[in-house]
């Protein structure tokens, strides 16, 4: 098997747990999911068919593999931390990306509302 397919492999069994807490909360099928730093072998793979998923991530080169792998959802370049959508987000996901913020005024900056 390929590595990066390997790597995409190590992210379905997370990806269902975190589909199902998303129905567990209320999320409906087709639901406006955010998954802020979405990187490139992801998670978003396995939650795209069943969510309608937004992905930003501040690097263009992770947005690129991102959209190879991920075509039908919408791509953003932003920092969470000043990212401001101007749309409604039934359910935002931060996963794996939470370790970059470091202080806590990165932590309330990425929560303001978008
Ligand atoms: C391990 S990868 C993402 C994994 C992905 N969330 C998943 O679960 O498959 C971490 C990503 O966080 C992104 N990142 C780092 N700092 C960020 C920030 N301030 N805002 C948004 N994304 C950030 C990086 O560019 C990288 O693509």
């Amino acid at each position: 098997m390929p590595a990066s397919q390997d790597a995409l492999a190590d992210h379905e069994a997370e990806a269902e747990a975190i589909a199902s807490a998303l129905f567990a909360a209320g999320l409906s099928p087709g639901g406006r999911l955010l998954e802020l730093g979405c990187g490139a072998v992801n998670t978003a793979h396995f939650l795209s068919g069943r969510f309608g998923c937004t992905l930003p991530d501040p690097s263009p080169r992770m947005l690129d593999l991102s959209r190879a792998r991920n075509p039908g959802c919408t791509h953003a370049l932003g920092d969470m931390r000043t990212l401001r959508l101007g749309r409604v987000f039934d359910a935002v996901l931060l996963h794996d990306a939470l370790c970059y913020l470091l202080t806590e005024a990165d932590l309330l900056a990425a929560n303001a509302p978008s």
